[in-house]
């Protein structure tokens, strides 16, 4: 045996020496070396000990040991694809500019690059895609001038309207802590104490809350935006997504026997019918109010645990979305994807909504974690027009993003010296006026419950049946005091409803076989468990 470091074939630093027959299929590593040897590390002879020189190896290898980023701490499982939005013009029958100042909606026909990541909300990265949860329906467009990120879900309200209350949210509908179990108590926990919630509970335990795929579903902004024209007036604006296919959701049962054969139907779903050119669309609409408190409703505008009447406040198109293209590389397309609520363009702005005003500070702080300081800079996630700022550096950095005539030397603004300058601001600013006190309140027309029974009358039969029937295999594993809140909740929202989860756990109660053979026990029992373990 002979030794010496520059052995062919060991991926050492002699490979750079190889290639008489290289050509474009050839292995290389990340340092551009040809690789003459992927199947065999370099040992001491055959049968003995690797030596630390194997470059390739140890590359090879502590690379793959970095592969995983963090997933997202929510909407962990996703789908994604590129497409285009496609502006009418117009809202309704008016001109659009009449509203907003926006450039990507004035013009019909014009097109706009998009990207659209769904996703189920609560479980991790290769969760079943059937599990009872809302759908995130985010869409990233390319604007001309800049990125706008439309984070929506496919429900159109949600479980909480204060952004202090979501990280205590989140984790009550995850399992328990301590055995990683997934128990109903726990979020019924959370949610009867939590009445402006019974809206949202309403639709999660309904058929609306396993939606068929992705392409069968709707999208909704939820929280309430504002478009700014070029006087600096605003309107208030809810955005909602209508698939042409129309709409289809999933009772317990479908959605069980998809389960036990295939946790990515969804995926799957949207992929192949992208890649046999069967490309889903949907129609942009805007719910439309004039930017004040309207003290004529019953609700608050800016409360997200609310629908705006349909009848009073009518849905406008204002263009449509194909997705005609399906990622090339999951990873770097769909899970570096960073989408986020404080991305807007000229024309779009934010409400007071609390909730939104909460996400806004979020999104890209999470991503500086997920992702990294440079996030901005991946493909997926710049802008598709000039970047030109005076940010610099950090781990990643992958481009300066200086202007052509800028000075290399001038990284910063004001200057005199070749420096980056700003812009003149295309129409008047929207300033909206406060006077008030700063305090920590609910707001006043809280309204908790009555949407909630309009809701549940206006489900089908079948979905009646299928809401009580969820909300009874839940609650019965909870213990008597949340079922009590519960039921109190939905009698609220309507008499029938309540008398019905009742009149179900009741049976349940009555007859130990319609426990079903769940493995969620209420915390008693989990206690009593666990303290026998540890006994
Ligand atoms: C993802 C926070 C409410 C829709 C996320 C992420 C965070 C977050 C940290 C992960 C982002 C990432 O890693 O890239 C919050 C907070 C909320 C809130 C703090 C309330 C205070 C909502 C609401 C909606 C929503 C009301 C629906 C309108 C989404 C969607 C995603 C997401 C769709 C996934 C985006 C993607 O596909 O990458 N949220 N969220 N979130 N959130 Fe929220």
């Amino acid at each position: 045996m002979t030794s010496g470091t520059n052995i062919e074939g060991t991926g050492g630093p002699a490979d750079q020496r190889l290639g008489t027959n290289e050509n474009e299929m050839t292995l290389t590593n990340r340092q551009g070396h040809p690789i003459a040897d992927n199947q065999n590390v370099r040992t001491v002879g055959s049968r003995g000990p690797v030596t630390l020189e194997n470059y390739h190896l140890l590359e090879k290898i502590s690379h793959f040991d970095r592969e995983k980023v963090p997933e997202r701490v929510v909407h962990a499982r996703g789908a994604g694809a590129h497409g285009y939005f496609e502006a009418y013009g117009k809202v309704g029958d008016e001109p659009i500019a009449k509203y907003t100042r926006a450039k990507l909606f004035q013009e019909a026909g014009k097109r706009t690059p998009v990207f659209v990541r769904f996703s189920t909300v609560i479980h991790g990265r290769h969760s079943p895609e059937t599990l009872r949860d809302p759908r995130g329906f985010a869409v990233k467009f390319y604007t001309e001038d800049g990125n706008w990120d439309l984070v929506g879900n496919n429900l159109k309200i949600f479980f909480i309207r204060d952004p202090l209350k979501f990280p205590d949210m989140i984790h009550a509908f995850r399992p328990d802590p301590v055995s990683e179990i997934s128990n109903p108590e726990r979020m019924f926990d959370f949610v009867s104490n939590s009445p402006e919630a019974t809206h949202m509970i309403t639709f999660v335990f309904s058929p609306w809350g396993i939606p068929a795929n992705y392409r069968e579903m709707q999208g909704s902004g939820v929280n309430t935006y504002k478009w700014v024209n070029a006087e600096g007036q605003a309107v208030l604006i809810k955005y909602h997504w209508e698939p042409k296919l129309g709409i289809r959701n999933l009772t317990q049962k479908e959605a069980e026997a998809i389960q036990a054969k295939n946790y990515s139907h969804a995926t799957q779903d949207l992929y192949e019918a992208i890649e046999r050119g069967d490309y889903p669309e949907w129609e942009l609409y805007v719910q439309m109010m004039s930017d004040d408190e309207h003290p004529e409703l019953d609700y608050d505008p800016l409360d997200p645990t609310k629908l705006w009447d349909r009848e009073q406040f009518p849905f406008l198109p204002v263009g449509k979305m194909v997705l005609n293209k399906n990622p090339e590389n999951y990873f770097a397309e769909v899970e570096q994807a960073a989408f986020g609520t404080g991305v807007l363009v000229d024309g779009l702005d934010f409400s007071d909504d609390k909730l939104l005003q909460g996400r806004t500070f979020s999104y890209s702080d999470t991503q500086r974690y997920r992702v990294g300081t440079n996030y901005l800079q991946l493909p997926i996630n710049a802008p598709k027009k000039r970047v030109a700022t005076n940010q610099r550096d950090g781990q990643m950095t992958y481009f300066v993003d200086r202007a052509p005539g800028q000075s290399p030397h001038v990284n910063y603004e004001p200057s005199s010296l070749g420096g980056l300058q700003e812009v003149t601001r295309r129409g008047k600013e929207h300033q909206p006026a406060y006077n008030a006190k700063l305090v920590r309140q609910r707001i006043e027309r809280a309204n908790d419950f009555k949407q909630a029974g309009e809701t549940y009358r206006k489900f089908e039969p079948w979905e009646r049946d299928e809401l009580i029937s969820n909300l009874v295999d839940a609650l019965k594993v909870c213990n008597p005091q949340i079922q009590q809140k519960m039921i109190e909740h939905f009698t609220l929202a309507d008499p029938e409803y309540g008398s019905r989860v009742a009149e179900g756990l009741a049976k349940a109660k009555a007859d130990p076989s319609h426990m079903g053979s769940d493995t969620a026990r209420t915390s008693m029992e989990l206690a009593e468990e666990l303290g026998q373990r540890t006994d």
